[in-house]
C-alpha cells in the first residue's frame, strides 16, 4: 500500500511544484479563525452542504424525471413508487430546498447582527445577497417541476405579478411563461433554469463568496479599521476545530432531513389542470411576506407600488454595507442598525404569518375568526363585513 502511495507521490513530484501546492493547502486548512468563532459561524457551511446535498439528490432525480406536461407528474409518481430509494431522494430534495433557504436566511441574520458586512467585507455581503436571490429563485423554479395543481396555479399567480412591472411587464410575463399562459413551454424554461443556469450561477458566486471570505478572514467584533492581526495562539484553527463543528452540523442536518422525509413527506398532489382553479393558492413560506405585502397595494398605481414595495427590501439589502458606515461591529454598540434589522425581520415574519393564515378560519382566545385576504380577523358570526372599513 505504502509503495503505491509513494509511486503516486513521486509521479506528481516529478511533474508539479507539489511543495508549493502543499504549502497553499496547509495554509488554508490550518488557518486561524477569530477567537469568538463558534457554532453560529457554521451556518454558511451548512448552506453550502445543503447545496451539495441538493445537487446530489437533484442528479438522482434527473435520471427519471421527464420535463413535459404529459410525463412530469407521472415521472415523479414513478420515482416515488418504483425507483429504489427514489422516495427518499425526492423527499430529501424537497425538504432540503426549504432547509437551504432557511439556513441561508439564518446565516444572513448572523452576519448582519455581528456587523460582518462592514469594511473590508462589503463585497462578501453583496455576493451573499446575490446568493440569497439565486437560492429563492431555485425554490420558485423547482416548485413547478412536479407539474401538480398547486405548483401550476402558484406559478400562474407568481408570473402574473411580473406583468405589473412598469413598461416591460407584459414582455416579462411572456418571457417567463414562454407564451400567454403557463404551459409546457414554461415547464421547459423553468427546468433549464433550475437544472443548468442556477446550479452553475450559484457555484460560481459561492466560489467568489468563499474566496473573498478567505481573503479577509472572518470578521472579529473589533471596530472597523481596528481589527488587530490574529495572533496564532489566540485564534481557533480551521482544521480540526471548526471542521469538527461542521461535521457535527452535517450529521444533524442529515438526521433532520431523513426524519422530516419519513415523518412528514411532501405530497405529490393532483396533476396540473389548467381548467380547474384550486380554492386557495398560496406560495411557499419564503414568498409569503411578499405575497401578503402585494395585497395591500390597490388603486391605479397599486400594482406599481406593490412591485416597488417588494423590491425595496432587496435593494436595501444589497446596498446596506454602503449605507451603514458606522465603525462599530458589536451588536450592543449599534442600536440603530440592530433595531432596523429586528424591525425588518419581525415585519417579514409577521407578514408571512398573515399570508399563511389569510383566507382561513382561526381560533384566538376561544373565539373563532375568519381571516380575510388582507389578514384581518373577523369574528365568525359577523363574516359579512369581511374587510375593515377604509380609513
Ligand atoms: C448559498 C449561500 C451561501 C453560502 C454557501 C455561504 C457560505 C459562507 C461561508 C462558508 C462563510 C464562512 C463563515 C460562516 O459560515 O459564517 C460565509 C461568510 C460570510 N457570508 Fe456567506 N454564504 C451564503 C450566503 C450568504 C448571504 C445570503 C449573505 C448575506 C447577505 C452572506 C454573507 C456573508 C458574510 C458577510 C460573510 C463573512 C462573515 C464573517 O466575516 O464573519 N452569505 N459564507
Amino acid at each position: 500500500m505504502m509503495g503505491l502511495v509513494n509511486t503516486v507521490k513521486q509521479f506528481f513530484d516529478d511533474r508539479y511544484d507539489t511543495k508549493l501546492a502543499g504549502e497553499l493547502i496547509s495554509k488554508q486548512a490550518f488557518k486561524r479563525l477569530p477567537p469568538h468563532t463558534g457554532w453560529l459561524h457554521v451556518l454558511g457551511s451548512l448552506s453550502l452542504l445543503l447545496f451539495i446535498s441538493q445537487t446530489i439528490t437533484g442528479i438522482m432525480l434527473l435520471i427519471y424525471y421527464r420535463p413535459t406536461p404529459e410525463a412530469a407528474h407521472k415521472s415523479i409518481q414513478y420515482i416515488t413508487a418504483e425507483v429504489q430509494f427514489g422516495w427518499l431522494y425526492r423527499q430529501i430534495h424537497a425538504w432540503g430546498a426549504s432547509m437551504m433557504i432557511f439556513a441561508v436566511i439564518l446565516h444572513m441574520i448572523r452576519t448582519f447582527f455581528m456587523g460582518a458586512y462592514k469594511k473590508p467585507r462589503e463585497l462578501t455581503w453583496v455576493t451573499g445577497v446575490i446568493l440569497f436571490i439565486l437560492t429563492i429563485t431555485f425554490g420558485f423554479t423547482g416548485y413547478l417541476l412536479p407539474w401538480n395543481q398547486i405548483a401550476f396555479w402558484a406559478t400562474t399567480v407568481g408570473t402574473e405579478s411580473a406583468s405589473k412591472v412598469p413598461v416591460i411587464g407584459d414582455w416579462l410575463q411572456y418571457f417567463l411563461r414562454g407564451g400567454d399562459a403557463v404551459t409546457g413551454e414554461t415547464l421547459s424554461r423553468f427546468f433549464v433554469v433550475h437544472v443548468i443556469l442556477l446550479p452553475w450561477a450559484l457555484t460560481g458566486v459561492i466560489a467568489v463568496h468563499l474566496f473573498l471570505m478567505r481573503l479577509s478572514n472572518l470578521a472579529t467584533l473589533e471596530r472597523v479599521g481596528e481589527e488587530a492581526p490574529l495572533k496564532p495562539e489566540h485564534g481557533i484553527p480551521f482544521f480540526p476545530v471548526h471542521v469538527a463543528k461542521e461535521g457535527v452540523v452535517v450529521m444533524m442536518m442529515l438526521a433532520v432531513l431523513v426524519t422530516l422525509s419519513v415523518v412528514s413527506p411532501w405530497e405529490i398532489g393532483e396533476p396540473a389542470n389548467a381548467l380547474q382553479t384550486p380554492p386557495h393558492i398560496k406560495p411557499e413560506w419564503y414568498f409569503l411576506p411578499s405575497y401578503q405585502l402585494l395585497k395591500y397595494f390597490e388603486g391605479p398605481y397599486g400594482a406599481l407600488m406593490g412591485i416597488i414595495g417588494c423590491s425595496v427590501p432587496f435593494v436595501l439589502l444589497l446596498l446596506w454595507p454602503f449605507l451603514d458606515r458606522g465603525k462599530e461591529r458589536h451588536p450592543r454598540k449599534r442600536p440603530i442598525a440592530v433595531g432596523l434589522g429586528l424591525f425588518g425581520l419581525l415585519g417579514a415574519m409577521f407578514l408571512g404569518y398573515l399570508g399563511h393564515i389569510s383566507e382561513t378560519e382561526q381560533t384566538f382566545f376561544g373565539q373563532r375568526y375568519h381571516i380575510t385576504l388582507k389578514g384581518w380577523p373577523v369574528p365568525l358570526d359577523d363574516t359579512a363585513d369581511a374587510e375593515p372599513p377604509a380609513h
